[in-house]
């Protein structure tokens, strides 16, 4: 899929600091459950004009300039802590990484000691990815900076969210009235959590579709349909979100065997002929070759994967410069 030519709306060439879009004005972000359609659109448009540039050849702009990010990760990460950092730096932001292993969480000291120990070196914005539900919501109410939830166990995790979206309108032109599933581990993703807020405000069906032990059929409630055979609900997607098998989460085994589960949801280039012809086929990373998805359709014509990277990068920078980005001249 290419991301040459965005659906969403035109880009200026240079975003202003000073006017973000009207329909946003929170300090943090927490989540996609809260957040209105409005918001989120207004994210999505912000993203679509940083998206551009991460295309010129000089990609840094000032509207973080003086600006303290601090990445707090008490969780593994690859993509997300790194398109964070690079997000702020785009925006000449300063970034300070902070890794609990090596931190003196080690030595005793309290979640919410050590956020307000970094905070009094100066921090205008925190990224936050924790184990636990909840605990980016826990640091917002005890320290000043802006809060960004990079993941909290297996509850949000609202800029892949956001990202996804960004991909599917580029790739469709839309998002509203498309069908859009999400496949295998529903009931350990903070992934599919922020996606089904997502989407359903965006007005797509979702199809949440893996075994019985992990798609909770109270989901049902939030208005999503729920399948167990992915061959049943295949023909009647527009894309397809490949999840994780969560095995971190999981306190004991929840199907019989990883090749008993790729039997049944693994996407593979049969799946492929039969599913539509546009299908949009996305995968949030890390991806295990052979289990969700075969090395065929990971890298085939359908699979949005790396799109879904770069747009991390503009739709991490956009809430970036929404939560930071005032000019300073404006305080
Ligand atoms: C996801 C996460 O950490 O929740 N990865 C990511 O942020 N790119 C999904 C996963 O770990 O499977």
């Amino acid at each position: 899929m290419s991301t040459a030519t965005p659906a969403g709306p035109a880009t200026p060439a240079d975003p202003d600091p000073a006017s973000p879009p009207s329909p946003w004005t929170r300090k943090h972000l927490l989540g996609l459950e809260e957040l209105s359609r409005e918001e989120i659109t207004a994210v999505l448009d912000t993203a679509e004009s940083f998206s551009e540039v991460s295309n010129r050849s000089r990609k840094k702009v000032p509207a973080l300039q003086g600006r303290i990010v601090f990445n707090l990760f008490f969780e593994n990460s690859t993509r997300t802590r790194t398109s964070f950092s690079l997000a702020a730096k785009r925006l000449s932001a300063d970034v300070q990484d902070f890794t609990a292993s090596v931190s003196s969480i080690s030595k005793g000291e309290t979640f919410i000691d050590t956020a307000r120990n970094i905070e009094a070196m100066g921090c205008d914005v925190m990224v936050v990815r924790h184990p636990t539900p909840g605990a980016p919501h826990l640091l917002s109410q005890h320290v000043q900076s802006s809060i960004i939830n990079a993941g909290d166990g297996a509850h949000e995790h609202p800029t892949q969210g956001l990202l996804d979206l960004m991909t599917i309108r580029r790739a469709k032109g839309k998002i509203e009235g498309l069908t859009v599933a999400l496949v295998g581990d529903i009931a350990h993703s903070r992934v599919a959590r922020s996606n089904i807020w997502g989407l359903l405000k965006l007005g797509a069906r979702v199809i949440l579709c893996g075994p019985p032990t992990l798609v909770p059929r109270s989901l049902e409630r939030l208005g999503c349909e729920v399948a167990h055979r992915l061959d049943d609900v295949l023909h009647r997607c527009d894309v397809i979100n490949v999840l994780r098998i969560q095995f971190e989460r999981q306190q004991r085994a929840l199907f019989p065997s990883v090749a008993e589960y790729s039997h049944f949801y693994m996407m593979t280039q049969e799946r492929v002929r039969k599913a539509k012809d546009d299908l949009l086929i996305l995968a949030p990373g890390p991806i295990n070759r052979g289990v969700e998805l075969t090395p065929e359709v990971a890298d085939g014509k359908h699979s949005a994967i790396l799109d879904q990277v770069h747009n991390g990068l503009a739709v991490r920078m956009a809430v970036l410069y929404l939560l930071g980005g005032k000019a300073p001249e404006a305080e």
